[in-house]
């Protein structure tokens, strides 16, 4: 097992009404001036937003509002937040939505509490010194961004979607109501449940040594994400399976399912960030369309843990040997994501890239790394191969 540091400071407040708690949560820190910060639609029309409102006001709280954050938030209007909240003061970013929202949020927190340009932070150009307080509000299990220390921005101009963390960003609060994933369209439900199972998959491989009980965890988590995944597929109104994807997503990705690893392999993720990047993806479908293809490039490197996978999360039988009990593993996850109807191929994923074009983000994918992944040291022709082979 290799050593680690396991740090969670976010309180959670788990199940129905609990956004009626925000002003609370947010006065106990001393805070008075809040920057509420939402997406498109949804939570404004679910009436979310004016719930929270409410709340804020009756602890004597005052705010400000930003609202259209889309789906792979975009610096512009992040750079409109940091001006918000440094002309209003704000001591407190509430960000009620998705993993888009919260992202942005940390983004403008950032920006609010440093000088300078925040774009410097994603590019590792200079470090922050200091951040707002965050919470948050989660309408969707995903990202799991509420327990994470990371955000992730798309630069519309330059065509770079990067993360950038600290422990700084850890939101101090997530309340998070699994009614409130009631009116996910079924698409965004399964793209989050594909998200949840990759971040402890992108854990899961690499090259750690014995790590039996953070094993069973994650064998444990991945298991009943796709049994109530599937749940879902069949009966989105389902409480208990909202509740259980939920609460999954912000342990999925909260650490916990890292602790001993070598820290995972994540080059699913990063060659993620490039497609979303160029062409505007869901980060779900994204994920589930090239993880076959990445895992058939690096299978050779580490039959044995893609066996024990097969064997422990997918339910397949030992074969012959671990290179085919292992690739039984990749069929049965691409024949899981299939039964959830998200794309295995970039095709399924209606994109077509030219050559020039997966060179570019084969490319990009490694500016400012030598390489990445963990199970195989990724270089530009493997992730070109990898999203050849996606096609
Ligand atoms: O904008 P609205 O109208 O709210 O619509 C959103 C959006 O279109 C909708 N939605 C959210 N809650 C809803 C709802 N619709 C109906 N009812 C609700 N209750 O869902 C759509 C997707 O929202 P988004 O926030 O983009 O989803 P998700 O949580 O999957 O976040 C994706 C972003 O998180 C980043 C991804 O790269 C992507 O940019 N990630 C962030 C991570 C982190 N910070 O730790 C880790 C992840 O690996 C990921 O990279
Ligand atoms: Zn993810």
């Amino acid at each position: 097992m290799h050593d680690f540091v396991y740090y969670t400071p976010t309180r959670i407040i788990f199940g129905k009404n609990t956004e009626q708690q925000c002003g609370g949560l947010i006065k106990a820190r001393n805070c008075g001036k809040v920057l509420i910060h939402y997406g498109g639609q949804s939570a404004l029309r679910s009436g979310l937003v004016d719930r929270i409102k409410a709340s804020l006001t009756a602890e004597g709280l005052s705010f400000v509002t930003l609202g259209g954050v889309v789906p792979n938030p975009r610096l512009s209007l992040i750079r409109q937040g940091i001006e918000l909240a440094r002309s209003a003061e704000v001591d407190f970013v509430l960000a009620v939505g998705g993993g888009s929202v919260i992202d942005s949020a940390k983004a403008i927190a950032y920006g609010a509490a440093n000088g300078g340009d925040v774009w410097d932070f994603y590019m590792s150009l200079r470090k922050p010194d200091a951040c707002l307080p965050i919470g948050c509000v989660v309408t969707i299990a995903a990202a799991g961004s509420e327990m994470s220390s990371s955000t992730v921005v798309t630069n519309e101009e330059s065509g770079f979607k990067r993360s950038f963390k600290t422990d700084m960003a850890r939101p101090v609060f997530a309340v998070m109501n699994p009614e409130l994933t009631l009116t996910l369209p079924a698409f965004q439900t399964a793209c989050g449940c594909v998200d949840i199972l990759m971040h402890t998959m992108e854990r899961y491989f690499g090259h750690g040594s014995n790590m039996d009980i953070t094993d069973s965890i994650s064998e444990g988590l991945l298991r009943v994400v796709m049994h109530h995944a599937s749940a879902l597929r069949d009966d989105p109104a389902n409480y208990e399976s909202r509740a259980e994807i939920m609460w999954a997503g912000s342990l999925s990705h909260n650490g916990l399912t890292g602790c001993g690893s070598d820290g995972g392999d994540w080059a699913t993720h990063m060659i993620e960030h490039e497609l979303s990047g160029m062409f505007d993806v869901a980060h779900g479908a994204g994920l589930s369309a090239i993880w076959g293809s990445w895992a058939r490039h690096v299978l050779p490197e580490r039959p044995d843990r893609f066996a024990l996978f097969a064997e422990r999360v997918m339910g397949v039988a030992r074969a012959e040997s671990n290179t085919v009990t292992g690739l039984r593993g990749i069929e049965a996850v691409e024949a899981f994501f299939r039964s959830l109807r998200m794309p295995v191929s970039l095709k399924e994923l209606n994109l077509a890239p030219s050559g020039d074009q997966i060179e570019e983000m084969a490319r990009k994918a490694l500016v400012g790394k030598a390489h990445i992944g963990s199970v195989k040291k990724l270089l530009q022709p493997d992730i070109a191969a990898i999203l050849m082979a996606a096609r």
